[in-house]
């Protein structure tokens, strides 16, 4: 064989993946970070002591099948604990499925202005990511999505409530989409701030996994669990697709830390319920605030408020987000969405949003 002279050449290009763009912060004592939709609440009691106590036996290896985590998911909610599969935080579930069931070639379909990491899935397995128009108000359009399911549609993603718009899909019209969408494609609903959304005619999705074969839902603790640095996610599905999953997940690809502190927190359902009623009254509360000011506030489902700007000079979202860095508080654009008139805002803690209410107050006036 002749030898050629090249580096390695990779199918898949780096792609720089910063969730949070450097931004000039000015000469400020303190960061607030809004930029990332973490909890200000932080994970429930024990859940700290519980990762402590098993780093002591950091050692050995955690339990590779999560059993333990698996069956305290299941108790909880009421699901097969065989079916449920724990990941390293849900993104990495989103990436198992694309591995699983997508090939370069085949596509993988989910609404506009949807959470970021679905065309990633796509992009790393060489598969095409196709994009369907939104309603006006950026919930899911049913009749535009199965538009463009094709011969190679083999995965749809719904991310319910939605990043980073904060809407959420009615049960009405995801039900719609179950019926219509032909079986043998995987319809995954990320249901990543299912906590939050406390509207009466939403569904998570779990309901549907038993009667539909072709229906995952994904998880997370790194929400309204408050254990984002932790990475820990699961997913529950029809018993074939989950062994599929499970065959293809990294082996111990959560560690002991986080399988442990995983179990004290979902037993734990009340501080999750106190944390999206806090969540809930600082939303209510700082979206008042903004609206009184003239800004036009999407509603949110979520722990998260997406605002819209005027594309004015100087009253831009970027704008708006380079005065709220100068003042230490760190916001997220949108332009990587194609929606550069939109500043994303994570809810703080009430102290951080009064800041975030005053300062925003100074950038209208
Ligand atoms: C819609 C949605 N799904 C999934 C995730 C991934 O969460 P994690 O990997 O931390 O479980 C996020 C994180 O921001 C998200 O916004």
């Amino acid at each position: 064989m002749k030898h050629v002279s090249t580096a390695p050449q990779p199918y898949v290009r780096g792609k720089t993946l910063t969730v949070v763009k450097p931004v000039d912060t000015g000469e400020v004592d303190r960061i607030i970070n809004l930029a990332q939709n973490e909890s200000c609440y932080g994970p429930a009691p024990g859940v700290v002591e519980a990762a402590a106590e098993r780093a002591r036996t950091a050692h050995l290896y955690p339990d590779p099948s999560n059993r333990e985590m698996r069956e305290a998911i299941a108790g909880q909610f009421g699901l097969d604990a065989s079916r449920v599969v724990c990941g390293n935080g849900s993104e990495e579930l989103l990436d198992v499925v694309g591995r699983v069931f997508a090939r370069a070639g085949d596509e993988i379909l989910f609404p506009e202005y949807s959470f970021l990491q679905f065309s990633i899935v796509a992009y790393r397995i060489g598969a095409t990511a196709v994009t369907a128009p939104t309603k006006p108000d950026f919930t899911i359009d049913v009749d535009a999505l199965m538009d463009r399911v094709t011969d190679r549609t083999r995965v749809v993603f719904v991310a319910n409530p939605n990043n980073p718009t904060g809407v959420y899909d009615s049960r009405s019209d995801i039900e719609d989409l179950i019926e219509r969408l032909p079986s043998h494609i995987l319809l995954v609903l990320d249901s990543a701030y299912a906590e939050y959304c406390d509207a009466p005619d939403y569904c998570d999705g779990l309901e549907y996994v038993d009667r539909h074969p072709n229906i995952v839902v994904t998880r997370t603790f790194s929400k309204a669990y408050g254990m984002a640095a932790l990475r820990a996610g699961w997913a529950y599905g029809p018993a074939e697709i989950m062994a599929a999953l499970n065959n293809v997940r990294g082996i111990g690809n959560v560690n002991g830390c986080a399988q442990a502190a995983a179990i004290v927190a979902v037993r734990n359902p009340e501080f999750v319920r106190d944390v999206c009623a806090k969540s809930t009254a600082e939303r209510i509360r700082l979206s008042n605030a903004l609206k009184a000011l003239g800004i036009e506030v999407l509603p949110s489902a979520t722990n998260f408020l997406f605002l819209h700007f005027p594309p004015q000079p100087g009253r831009t979202a970027l704008d708006a987000l380079k005065y709220l860095a100068r003042n230490g508080v760190i916001t997220r654009t949108n332009e990587d969405y194609g929606l550069e008139d939109y500043l994303r805002v994570s809810l703080g803690s009430a102290e951080e949003n009064d800041i975030v209410a005053d300062l925003m107050a100074s950038f209208v006036t």
